[in-house]
């Protein structure tokens, strides 16, 4: 079989008079009024506990957009019986209707739904009208086409037969249920671990962040209107103590599809672990984690460059990403140009609520993220070694604003240089512009994490010395642009070290670990 070839969904440009904005516009509008009952999807089925949880907009937490309903341990295992019962006929599925159905899911959300998710998005997640057009319709479009494609080329993975003798190699889903565990900051990430999984005929149970619940629900919509069958994906929200004490004790547990936290994901693996003789196979543990992602800047660097792919990279949805430029690299004849474009940069952001377009800045995550954030800000004011230089301020009172921040510090292992803040606070190290190679050492050794990383130079030497000094410090390098923006198919994203299991998410290598293949030989 044939795929249709894919290409990566063009980003709509939401102009002042354009159709597309006034339809978001519209759906905005429709959502606010709604108050919204979420119940979980269990085997096809709405349950609902009545232990209701309020959503509201992280830029307006006195609005409600509706209440999910909590679900216990009970509602877990009842995911889990739901999906294996769905597991044979959905395993036996030749993978041409699978793939249909995902081909499907990305049509409906290039048309009707997209107005719908990318307004969900932008409510529930506070993100603006650009951010949740390249997350929530294109990225996620461009994972159903592309996993189609890689879903194609697995099956078509086979070894050398001869005259007299038959090789081959089933792909076979794996045996049991995968977990999906997905996070708050990309709807595409949350659509893309439970679809990718079951894409390859295995039976999913997807744990949404309680903070992405408002958009799951959509997702959810899509899957099913796509003909996604009852049972393959089921939907819970429940703490993840309880979603654990039942998953990681069932013998069917094959595998966790994860992103978020380094802590929780260390956390699962111990978990996974101490139980591993409980389970029918060893479980594949495929999970992307924080980042701490820099950008370091040569002496040959452009300016304007370094500055703007800063203020992108740092800053667009609240450096809430976890490929966010967070630790800055200059060399000392480059810091007051950079200084003065970022300076005017941070005071063209406007800050405030998603229906207002011109916003480029809005609220922070939650009062937990928040009140995080501003404790290092204080941090930072109170500390004579380091400098803001823009920024700093911060209110709570109708949402959770955080004004983009810059500190410089001179040490570089200043707390802010080290540690993931997950916010738009950004830190900066001048070196001295003859140190370069004592930097780039520095950059390695630094942080943990190895997600995204950026090095700007006009100097092809220079280019080539970071490249090989810092060949693992990041999974996805960036020569000349920004560490944020991955595109499915054109760069497969993921890091190693504390990062993740770098299985790289929009590749045929992500796929790859959720088929356990069967070699038969067969003479005649
Ligand atoms: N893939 C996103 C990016 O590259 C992060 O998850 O920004």
């Amino acid at each position: 079989f044939n795929v249709p070839t894919p290409i990566n969904e063009p980003v709509k440009g939401y102009a002042p008079d354009s159709p597309e904005r006034a339809e978001l516009h519209r759906e905005l509008k429709r959502l606010k009024q709604l108050e919204l009952d979420i119940p979980m999807h269990i085997g096809g089925q709405e349950v609902r506990t009545g232990k209701l949880q309020r959503i509201s907009p992280p830029h307006d937490h006195q609005h409600t957009l509706g209440h999910f309903h909590l679900g216990e341990a009970s509602h877990v295992q009842q995911a889990v019986d739901a999906a294996l019962a769905a597991r044979p006929a959905w395993s036996e599925m030749p993978w041409e209707h699978r793939a249909a159905i995902f081909l499907k899911a990305a049509e409906l959300l290039a048309g009707p739904f997209r107005a719908r998710l990318n307004a969900a998005t932008m409510l529930g997640q506070s993100k603006n009208a650009f951010q949740a057009e390249i997350d929530s319709a294109c990225e996620l479009i461009d994972f159903f086409r592309y996993n189609v494609q890689f879903m194609r080329e697995i099956y078509e993975l086979q070894p050398q037969s001869s005259p007299g003798m038959w090789n081959r190699l089933e792909h076979r889903p794996l045996e049991g249920f995968v977990f999906a565990l997905t996070p708050f900051n990309f709807t595409s990430i949350a659509g893309n671990l439970p679809s990718s999984v079951a894409m390859m005929g295995n039976v999913v149970v997807w744990k949404p962040a309680n903070t992405q619940i408002y958009s799951a629900q959509v997702l959810m919509e899509l899957f099913k209107e796509a003909g996604v069958p009852d049972g393959v994906i089921n939907l819970v929200y429940v703490d993840g103590p309880t979603a654990g004490s039942v998953l990681f004790n069932h013998r069917d547990f094959a595998g966790i599809h994860f992103t978020g936290s380094t802590g929780v994901f260390q956390n699962i693996w111990k978990t996974i672990g101490q139980n591993i003789h409980k389970y029918k196979s060893y479980p594949r543990i495929v999970g992307e984690t924080g980042g701490k992602d820099f950008i370091l800047a040569h002496p040959s660097a452009h300016a304007k460059a370094v500055a703007t792919a800063i203020s992108r990279g740092a800053f667009e949805y609240q450096g809430q990403k976890c490929s966010a430029a967070s630790r800055v690299y200059l060399p000392s004849n480059l810091y007051e140009e950079v200084k003065g474009y970022l300076v005017e940069d941070l005071k063209s952001f406007k800050m405030g609520d998603v229906e207002d377009f011109s916003n480029f800045i809005n609220a922070v995550i939650n009062e937990a993220s928040f009140d995080k954030l501003a404790k290092y800000i204080d941090g930072a004011k109170a500390d004579p070694a380091v400098e803001i230089i823009a920024g700093g301020n911060y209110d709570k009172s109708k949402g959770y604003f955080v004004e983009p921040t810059i500190i410089v510090a001179k040490d570089p292992k200043y707390v802010t240089m080290c540690e993931e803040l997950f916010g738009p606070v950004l830190t900066m190290h001048v070196y001295d512009a003859n140190q370069f190679e004592e930097t780039l050492d520095l950059v390695d050794s630094t942080s943990p994490y190895a997600l995204t990383g950026a090095v700007f130079s006009q100097d092809r030497y220079a280019i080539d010395l970071a490249s090989r000094r810092l060949q693992n410090a990041a999974g996805n390098f960036y020569i000349n642009d920004k560490p944020t923006g991955a595109v499915v198919g054109q760069q497969p994203f993921g890091g190693a070290r504390a990062s993740g299991t770098n299985d790289k998410a929009g590749s045929i290598l992500n796929l790859l670990r959720w088929v356990s293949p069967r070699a038969i030989k067969e003479t005649f």
